[in-house]
C-alpha cells in the first residue's frame, strides 16, 4: 500500500510535465508553463528515486528464500507442536519440519526438495497437486518398516505475508487408533467364535434328541451330559468376558485395602485342591508369616486361582506346584517395597518367543488342550488387568521341558505402625 503513492505521483507528474511542456510550446515558450513543467519534472524525478530506493529495501521473497526466513517466534511455536508439521515453499523445498516430523522426513530435511526426503507416493502426489494449484487434500498413508505406522496428512496451500506461496502439510499419527480398532475387531471375532463352537454342539444334540435318538434313553443321557458341559463352557466364557470388562473399567481406580498375600494364595490353593488331587498334583506354599499388600482380596484370589489352575492344567500328573514369597526393594526411589509370590510348576514349559503373547485375550499355545480342560484363553489377560489396577506386574520365566514360574509383584502395604504418628505426612 505504502509503495503505491510514489507510483501515483510519478504518473501524475509525468502527465503534468508533458501537458505543461505542450502548453508552453504552443504559447511560444512562455516562462510560466515552462517553470511549472520544470517543477513537475523535479517532483516526478524525486518520486521515481524514492520508488527505486524502496524497491531495493524489499527483502527477497520469503518462500523462495532460506528456511530461516520464518520469523523466529513462529518457528519456535511450530517446532513445539506435538503433531508432525512440514512447511514447503512454492517450489516444494522444505522450509520447516518440526521434531515430531523427523520420523517421517528424517534428520536435516530443510532446504531439500520434499521428494528427496519423503518416500510415500500417496503424499508426494497430493503435495504435487496442491503445489500446482489444486484444492486442499486429505490423504492417508502407512510405513511398514522399521515399525508399522499409519498417518493421515492434510495438505493445504496458503501465502506468506509478502504473497509468496506456502504449503502446509499437517500430519496425524493414527497408529494407536488403528491398533485399538484392530484389537476390537479381533476381540469380537474371537469372542463370537468361542461362543459359536459350544452353541453349535448344543444345537446339534437338540436336533439329534428330537430326531433319531428320540426314544433312546442311553443316548439321551449321554447327550444331555455333553450339552451341560458345553453350556457350562458358554457360561464361563460370558463370566470371564464380563469380569474382564469390569476390571478394565475399574483399572484407573487403584484398590485401597490391605490384605495378606500369603492367606490369599492359601485360599486360592484350597479352592483348587480337588482339581490338583484329581491329577495327583501336590501344591506346596512356603512360609507362614503374613505379607501385607495394598489390594482387593477378591481380585487377588482371582489372580492366584488363574495361575495355580494353569500350573495344575499344564503340569504333569504326580508333579508339584510350589509357591514362594519374598520382598524386594522399591521399584522406584521413595516408592513402597515390593512383595512377590512365584507360582512354579513342573510342566512342559514355554518357548521364549511366545511368552510375550500369553496375556493376549484368547491366546492359547495348544487350543485343543486348553479347550479340553475347559479353558477360555482369558485367564492371563484377566491377571494382567487386575495387576495393572494394583500397580503390580506379572513376570514369566520358563524353560522347555522343565517348567514355568509365574511371579506376581505387588507394592507392599504401608503399615500404620511404620508411620511416625507425630509426623505430618506431606504429599
Ligand atoms: N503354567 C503354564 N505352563 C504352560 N503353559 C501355560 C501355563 N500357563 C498358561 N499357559 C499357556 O498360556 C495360554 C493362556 O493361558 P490362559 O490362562 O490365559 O488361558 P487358558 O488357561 O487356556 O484358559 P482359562 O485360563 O481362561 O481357563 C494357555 O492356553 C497355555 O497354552
Ligand atoms: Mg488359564
Amino acid at each position: 500500500m505504502r509503495a503505491d503513492w510514489s507510483r501515483s505521483l510519478l504518473f501524475i507528474t509525468s502527465i503534468g510535465t508533458v501537458a505543461l511542456l505542450a502548453d508552453a510550446a504552443l504559447d511560444g515558450w512562455r516562462p510560466f508553463p515552462l517553470a511549472a513543467a520544470a517543477l513537475f519534472l523535479a517532483v516526478g524525478l524525486i518520486a521515481a528515486a524514492t520508488r527505486k530506493a524502496r524497491k531495493a529495501e524489499t527483502p527477497i521473497a520469503v518462500a523462495s528464500g532460506p528456511a530461516s526466513s520464518l520469523p523466529p517466534a513462529a518457528r519456535n511455536v511450530l517446532e513445539a507442536l506435538h503433531e508432525p508439521l512440514i512447511l514447503l515453499d512454492g517450489s516444494g523445498r522444505v522450509m520447516l519440519a518440526n521434531v515430531s516430523a523427523a520420523a517421517i522426513v528424517g534428520p536435516d530435511p530443510e532446504r531439500k526438495h520434499i521428494s528427496a526426503v519423503l518416500r510415500t507416493p500417496e503424499l508426494l502426489e497430493a503435495i504435487e497437486r496442491v503445489l500446482a494449484g489444486g484444492e486442499a487434500e486429505d490423504v492417508g498413508f502407512s510405513f511398514v518398516v522399521p515399525l508399522e505406522r499409519h498417518y493421515r496428512a492434510y495438505v493445504v496451500a496458503t501465502k506468506m505475508r509478502e504473497g509468496a506461496p506456502l504449503l502446509v502439510v499437517q500430519l496425524h499419527d493414527l497408529t494407536a487408533i488403528r491398533r485399538a480398532e484392530e484389537m476390537r475387531v479381533d476381540f469380537i471375532a474371537n469372542a463370537s467364535h468361542e461362543l459359536r463352537t459350544p452353541l453349535a454342539a448344543v444345537s446339534g444334540f437338540i436336533d439329534t434328541l428330537r430326531g433319531h435318538a428320540k426314544d433312546d434313553a442311553t443316548a439321551r443321557e449321554r447327550f444331555l451330559g455333553i450339552m451341560a458341559v458345553e453350556a457350562a463352557r458358554m457360561r464361563r466364557l460370558i463370566d470371564d468376558l464380563l469380569s474382564l470388562t469390569r476390571i478394565e473399567l475399574n483399572e484407573h481406580n487403584p484398590p485401597s485395602g490391605t490384605v495378606d498375600l500369603r492367606q490369599i494364595v492359601r485360599d486360592a490353593a484350597a479352592a483348587l485342591s480337588p482339581l490338583a488331587q484329581a491329577d495327583s498334583i501336590t501344591i506346596r506354599t512356603e512360609g507362614d508369616t503374613p505379607l501385607r499388600v495394598t489390594g482387593d482380596r477378591d481380585e487377588l484370589i482371582q489372580v492366584f486361582q488363574n495361575l495355580i489352575h494353569n500350573a495344575i492344567k499344564y503340569g504333569h500328573e504326580g508333579s508339584t506346584v510350589t509357591i514362594r514369597f519374598g520382598t524386594l526393594p522399591p521399584a522406584r526411589r521413595g516408592g513402597p517395597e515390593q512383595v512377590f509370590a512365584a507360582v512354579q510348576d513342573e510342566g512342559d514349559g514355554l518357548a521364549r518367543e511366545i511368552i510375550p503373547r500369553l496375556t493376549e485375550r484368547f491366546y492359547r499355545v495348544d487350543v485343543k488342550r486348553s479347550r479340553e480342560r475347559g479353558g477360555t484363553g482369558l485367564g492371563l489377560a484377566i491377571v494382567k488387568h487386575i495387576l495393572n489396577r494394583h500397580h503390580g506386574r506379572l513376570q514369566i520365566e520358563s524353560t522347555l521341558g522343565v517348567g514355568s514360574i509365574f511371579t506376581v509383584h505387588l507394592p507392599a502395604a504401608v503399615e500404620a505402625s511404620a508411620m511416625d504418628p507425630g509426623v505430618t505426612k506431606m504429599s
